[in-house]
């Protein structure tokens, strides 16, 4: 659901409702005792920082899912950090992706989620489509590119490298697959959702949102499959180290960091150039 407050100005209240209109998501009103609480979560705009006057759409919960507001921000906090100092073309993310030695591949991450390793490989240099099939998790990382474009030094990033499409990536890939190189990725990125532990304090407030809002990606092996036929060069997946690997089919090789695998699988339709 989409809430608004009295207390907001009307610019914010139109934009909150015109969010409704396009996601179909009722409004409620955050300033009427009770009003929002039938609802599990809701999405409201906020001021992330209180230095400007920037408003930033967040989902936050009703009940005790998570605290506070999960937001995309593609420029401070962890992922500004991240940017700067996560080792770059060293990092095991881009190493399994094969961005070594200047290589700078069309990508498409089809499990965009809340867009971190989409960035993270966007400002490497890596030209990505991000695709992903939550309407709610897409309009936060719409709002987070927006913000990231009104930044002078990484607009370039929103605007020619990080592209977003809202569908679900195991038709886009299916669709794509048939098409003229030039409209394949070279290589698909894949982190489906992992089976998890409990609802424990130590899962980050973005997984446990994450979690409410889309589940498990049980279809993850097909996703694989769609994968595999359309990228040009490789596919990754990403997986918690020790985890089983998402289908039946066995990755050719992968890449370690402490905590997680990215598993490399050769393309279906043995095209596949060294990188
Ligand atoms: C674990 S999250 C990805 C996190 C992401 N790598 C990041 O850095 O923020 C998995 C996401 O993939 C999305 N997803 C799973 N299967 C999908 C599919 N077939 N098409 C589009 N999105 C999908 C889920 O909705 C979820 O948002």
């Amino acid at each position: 659901m989409v809430a608004t407050s009295a207390q907001q100005d009307s610019t914010t209240q139109a934009r909150l409702r015109a969010l409704a209109r396009q996601l179909q998501l009722p409004v409620c009103d955050l300033s009427t005792p009770g009003a929002c609480s039938t609802f599990r979560f809701y999405l409201s705009l906020f001021s992330a920082n209180p230095q400007d006057n920037t408003k930033t759409l967040g989902l936050a919960s009703t009940g005790d899912d998570f605290k506070g507001n999960v937001h995309i921000d593609f420029v401070h906090g962890k992922l500004g950090h991240r940017r700067q100092f996560g080792g770059g073309r060293g990092q095991a993310l881009a190493k399994a992706i094969g961005m070594k030695q200047g290589n700078n591949p069309t990508i498409v991450d089809a499990t965009a989620g809340l867009g971190r390793d989409a960035f993270i490989l966007a400002s490497l240099g890596a030209q990505v489509t991000m695709i992903e099939r939550s309407p709610i998790l897409a309009a936060l990382l719409e709002d987070g590119l927006q913000r990231l474009a009104a930044e002078p030094e990484l607009s370039s990033i929103a605007g020619q490298q990080l592209r977003l499409v809202q569908a679900n990536a195991i038709e886009w890939l299916q669709q794509h697959a048939n098409e003229n190189t030039a409209n394949r990725p070279e290589v698909v990125y894949l982190d489906p959702m992992y089976p998890h532990r409990s609802k424990s304090a130590l899962v980050k407030k973005e997984m446990r949102a994450l979690r409410v809002l889309v589940g498990d990606d049980d279809d993850a092996g097909l996703l694989l499959q769609a994968a595999r036929q359309c990228a040009l060069k490789r596919v990754v997946v990403k997986r918690p180290k020790g985890a089983a690997f998402v289908d039946d089919s066995k990755p050719s090789g992968n890449v370690q960091s402490k905590n997680t695998r990215y598993d490399i699988y050769p393309v279906s339709n043995a095209r596949e150039h060294n990188s």
